[in-house]
Formats: C-alpha cells, structure tokens, sequence
C-alpha cells in the first residue's frame, strides 16, 4: 500500500471489530511552555481521511500548549494486532454546530463536567480536596435544575489532527523482525521508508 494514511485506517478498521477497546484511546504529547512534554491519553471520537477527531475541553493545557508551539504527536499500540503507530502534522480546533451536536450526545455527567470546567473551574486547575469538587458540582447540577446556570458548554472543542508524518510498527513475534516504517507526506504524496526494527 502507497497511502499511510490507507494504511493506518485499514488497521484502526480491521481493530474495531476485533474489541481491542485501546483502538479507541491514544497517548496525545505536547510540549509546554517549558519545552517539556506532556503526554495524555484520549479518546478517538473519529478516524477518518479528513482526520482523526478528539472532544476536548478549549482551556485545557493541551490545547494551550498547541495554541503557543503547535507541536504535537500521537501514539498508540494495538495489542490484538501487535501494531503500534505514531503520528505528527497539523491541527485544527472547531467549535461549531458540530460539536454543540455531539455535545448533547455525551453522558449526562461528562456534560455536567464540561460546564463545570466553564462557570466553575477550568479543567486541570488545583482543587483544595475531593470535596471541593463534589460540593462546588452538586451546587451546580442544584443552579442548572434551578435554571440559574445554563446547561450548556460553549467552549468544549473538537481537535482535528491531520497527520504528516506516520511511523508504523507490524509486530512480527516468532523472528521479531518486525517491519516498520516511517511515511512523510510530500507534495501530496506519502513516501514510505523502512527502518531497521
Ligand atoms: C481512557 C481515557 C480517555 C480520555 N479521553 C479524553 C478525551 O477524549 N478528551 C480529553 O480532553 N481528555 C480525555 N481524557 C483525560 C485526559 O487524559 C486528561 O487527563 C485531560 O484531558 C486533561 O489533560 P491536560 O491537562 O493535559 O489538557 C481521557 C483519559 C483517559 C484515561
């Protein structure tokens, strides 16, 4: 195959099925104002060739440090087919009526906390205790009920990565001559280059 991109969604496609539940989660790096990275895992909302789509919430770190530096990779390892990946390129976030959609499909509790994060506190700032927070989110579910803080959340936010740069990991377990690649997209086109594994 001539397309990472092909290539990759073949994989993600052929692990859906196969409930390898770590399909659907990646490890997202990027690097602070530091220049130290910072790595966590999310959710794949959508694999596609437009992109690979994750809900997040628009004052977080992670989207601050994209914001200021744009660097970014992600990562994963599928264990049922033994294949790890990791991708680089670019960004996008979108915040439209898309994601006020998508919003309304999510859990009732993940929204109760996407508003939390927007009237309350915004997502990984310190908490006093655990009780902080669950007092501060049962006033507020009592002040949404009461309709005295609206029930929505303008700012959750789709990242869109669109990926430049793959390297691609087959394991091969009885000569563990396993056939990796990296594929760099130029002009438009994807050239592939193995690497010793
Ligand atoms: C399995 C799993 C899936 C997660 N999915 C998401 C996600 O889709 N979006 C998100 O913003 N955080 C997700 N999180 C939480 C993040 O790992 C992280 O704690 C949070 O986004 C704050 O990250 P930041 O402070 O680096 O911005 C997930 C965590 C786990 C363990």
């Amino acid at each position: 195959m001539d397309d990472a991109l092909d290539f990759l969604l073949d994989k993600y496609q052929q692990g859906l099925p196969l409930e390898d539940a770590r399909v659907r989660f990646a490890a997202l790096v990027t690097l602070d104002a530091e220049n130290l990275p910072m790595t966590r895992f999310v959710t794949i909302r959508s694999f596609t060739r437009a992109g690979i789509s994750i809900s997040v919430s628009g004052d977080s770190p992670k989207i601050t440090h994209l914001m200021s530096n744009g660097k970014w990779e992600l990562a994963g390892f599928w264990p049922v087919q033994l294949f790890q990946y990791r991708i680089r390129g670019t960004y996008e976030i979108r915040c439209g009526e898309d994601e006020r959609a998508t919003w309304h499909m999510k859990p009732e509790a993940s929204r109760v906390l996407d508003v939390y994060h927007e009237n309350v506190r915004p997502q990984s700032t310190p908490l006093a205790s655990r009780e902080q927070l669950l007092e501060e989110v049962a006033t507020l579910r009592r002040n949404i009920d009461a309709g005295l803080t609206p029930f929505e959340a303008k700012k959750v936010s789709s990242l869109w990565l669109s990926p430049t740069f793959i390297e691609t990991w087959e394991g091969s377990d009885d000569d563990r001559l396993h056939d990796r690649s990296i594929w760099k997209l130029s002009e438009s086109k994807w050239v592939r280059t193995r690497l010793v594994p």
